[in-house]
């Protein structure tokens, strides 16, 4: 029998580079392409890491379809969406009249898996109660309905996935230490754009391939100074954007050759970009995360981070930007022990607010 790493080789050859959908054959992603075909047989918690847009849910995915649950369903569960107050009936269901509204049974994400997978997208957004909650299901595999009294076994494989720094959300205290060892049995960390850009050109193709047949337009080629420029550039939204700009310069394509127009990516370049290698960003996120926390958050003013670090509050905004720094992140450590709902905040903060990764990431 082929072992994981040749089966993930001989498949992506086969397909000219793709894996369950996973379009890439880079050395950085085949290593996380093996890790998904070694744990996919097997029940083991699964945490997947990963800058917004590098591809989590499609990981995720693929690890259920390789799974021997592949039959049965893949129930997704966006952490960050659901308002705190209603976190726990959605995950574990409610019995009729278990509070006002209750009007029927209903049952939770956990019941509706059962023996699928549940995928908890953006773990690293639940509040402390529903961490607890989570824990406790995790470690007994089994659950109550809100309101119910019956234990009900889960046999449910979980996967999670975050694009936040979970152990440094431990340090912070926002994130529980024996929830992170639970969720994080076989971590899988998918590398952003910007380590393989030897990816590129193929997922522009395959990106253009799927647009222009969609558009029902002939695209044969992309010229060369698109794919210089392309690959060239540092992709903060990842493969997501990747696949935005190729969207729009199919709508754009009048003829079978497509290009982009370098302001498409340079402006976005222009202010932050600085030819720092990756060591002198990751001291640079270091620094403004530091501050952030010092400052609970706070860009501006005088206890404000842009004033510790002394530099102009709008060059550190444009380095939260550049950099995908949950600057709410930190406000929401600081408010770990009030009362406010963490779920409201961020939710309401991301969709309309100042701070474009996610927001941005997830209009394409
Ligand atoms: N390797 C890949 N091959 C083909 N398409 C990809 C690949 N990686 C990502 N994509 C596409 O890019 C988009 C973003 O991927 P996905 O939603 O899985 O990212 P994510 O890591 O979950 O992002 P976020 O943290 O913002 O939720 C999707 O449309 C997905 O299909
Ligand atoms: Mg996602």
């Amino acid at each position: 029998m082929s072992s994981a790493p040749q089966l993930v080789f001989d498949e992506v050859r086969r397909t000219g580079a793709s894996f369950e959908g996973l379009v890439g054959c880079s050395q950085p992603l085949l290593r996380a392409l093996r890790e998904i075909a070694q744990v996919a047989p097997t029940r083991s918690t699964v945490l997947i890491v990963g800058e917004t847009g590098t591809g989590k849910e499609l990981v995720a995915r693929a690890i259920h379809k390789r799974s021997g649950r592949a039959h049965r369903s893949f129930i997704t569960v966006n952490c960050a969406a659901i308002p705190q107050g209603l976190i726990a009936s959605e995950l574990f269901g409610h019995e009729k009249g278990a509070f006002t509204g209750a009007t029927y049974r209903r049952l939770g994400r956990f019941e509706l898996a059962n023996g699928g997978t549940l995928f908890l997208d953006e773990i690293g957004d639940i509040a402390p109660d529903t961490q607890v909650a989570l824990l406790r299901v995790l470690q007994e595999r089994e659950f109550e309905r809100v309101g119910g009294c019956r234990a009900i076994a889960a046999d449910v494989r979980v996967v999670a996935a975050t694009n936040h720094d979970l152990e440094r959300a431990v340090d912070a205290g926002t994130f529980r230490k024996d929830l992170f060892y639970r969720l994080n049995v076989f971590p899988i960390r998918v590398p952003s754009l910007r380590e393989r850009a030897d990816d590129v050109p193929l997922l522009a193709k395959y990106f253009a391939d799927r647009y222009a047949a969609a558009a029902g337009k002939t695209i044969r080629r992309i010229d060369k100074r698109t794919l210089d420029l392309l690959q060239a550039y540092h992709w903060p939204g990842n493969v997501r954007e990747l696949q935005n700009v190729i969207e729009r310069a199919v709508i754009l394509c009048d003829g079978e050759t497509l290009s982009i127009s370098e302001s498409w990516i340079r402006s976005r370049t222009a202010t932050h970009v600085v030819p720092l290698n990756q060591t002198l960003v990751d001291r640079e996120r270091q620094m403004i995360e530091a501050a952030l926390q010092e400052s609970r958050g706070r860009v501006f003013g005088p206890r404000g981070a842009a004033a510790k670090l002394g530099i102009p509050r709008s060059t550190l905004e444009s380095k939260i930007r550049t950099l995908r720094i949950d600057k709410y992140f930190f406000k929401s450590a600081a408010r770990k022990h009030s009362n406010r709902t963490l779920f409201g905040k961020n939710v309401s903060h991301r969709s309309q607010g100042p701070y474009p990764s996610v927001a941005r990431a997830k209009a394409g």
